[in-house]
């Protein structure tokens, strides 16, 4: 059963890869056996997570990549499949969250929170699901959050589009279960990253996740890993169109 979590011989992209979750699923997919391609606007982070992966043994490389960058996003898949031959397994992890009121709010923040949440998961989708399509195998997972299915004020473009996130996973789900491509979400609760530094630093923020997640924390972002290894993984072969909420049991609490 074990055997069936290993990802040896595949081929991964993370995008976000160089920090936070992002990093935590590269060096996850990577401890399983993936050659994992970490790709993020800034370089350092993806060269030290790369050597990282190397001095535990495994296999990595890395690439520059803006998601918000259309003609970008399709030259990366395309590098990755004219470097390896093919690309088994995408991550779509890079994400943007703007914290405004609605009435305080711009079009320009609201719309570069969609560029960065929804189309580039679909434009990297397609893209890789073009090549996989022709190999007959594949796995896309698609980072939500837990504002995939519940909401919080003064965030409404980045719970509009991780709700969307979901509605595209179990879309791009039944599209393309046909050529063998499992498409599936994640749902991280409050994990402690960057992403969340400034909330972290609020103890009456702290206080409500603490109070409000069963569990009772912050989660550690090595624990969003074990999901993207499944998901990716034979042991996930029957599952797809589905969101893993890695959330300490948030979502399910009145
Ligand atoms: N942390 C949480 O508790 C939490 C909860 C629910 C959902 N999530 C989701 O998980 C994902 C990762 O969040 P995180 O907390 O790990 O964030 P993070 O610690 O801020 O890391 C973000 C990563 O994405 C990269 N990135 C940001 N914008 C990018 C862009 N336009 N193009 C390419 N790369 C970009 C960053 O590198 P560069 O800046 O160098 O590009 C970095 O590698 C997001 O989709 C987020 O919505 C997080």
């Amino acid at each position: 059963m074990f055997g069936q979590l290993r990802l040896d011989n595949r081929i991964a992209l993370v995008t976000g890869g160089s920090k936070g979750l992002g990093r935590a699923m590269a060096l996850g997919l990577a401890s399983a056996g993936a050659t994992v391609f970490v790709a993020a606007r800034t370089e350092e982070p993806l060269q030290e997570l790369v050597t990282e992966i190397e001095a535990k043994g495994g296999k990595a490389d890395y690439r520059l990549l803006d998601v918000t960058d259309e003609a970008a996003c399709i030259e990366v898949v395309n590098s990755v499949i004219r470097d390896r031959r093919r690309l088994d397994i995408l991550v779509n992890n890079a994400g943007a969250i703007h914290r405004a009121p609605l009435l305080e709010s711009n079009t320009d923040d609201y719309r570069h929170v969609v560029e960065t949440n929804l189309i580039s998961l679909y434009v990297l989708a397609r893209e890789a699901a073009r090549h996989m399509s022709e190999r007959g195998y594949g796995r896309i997972i698609n980072i939500g959050s837990v504002m995939s299915t519940i909401a919080r004020p003064n965030i409404s473009s980045y719970a509009a589009t991780k709700h969307a996130v979901a509605g595209l996973t179990k879309s791009l789900a039944v599209e393309l279960a046909p050529m063998g491509i499992n498409v599936n979400g994640i749902g991280p609760g409050y994990f402690g990253t960057e992403f969340n530094a400034p909330l972290m630093a609020d103890a009456e923020f702290t206080a409500m996740v603490e109070s409000r997640t069963p569990v009772g924390r912050w989660a550690r972002p090595e624990e969003i890993a074990g999901a993207a290894i499944f998901l990716a993984s034979e042991a996930a072969s029957y599952v797809t169109g589905h969101m893993l909420y890695v959330d300490g049991g948030m979502t399910v609490k009145l």
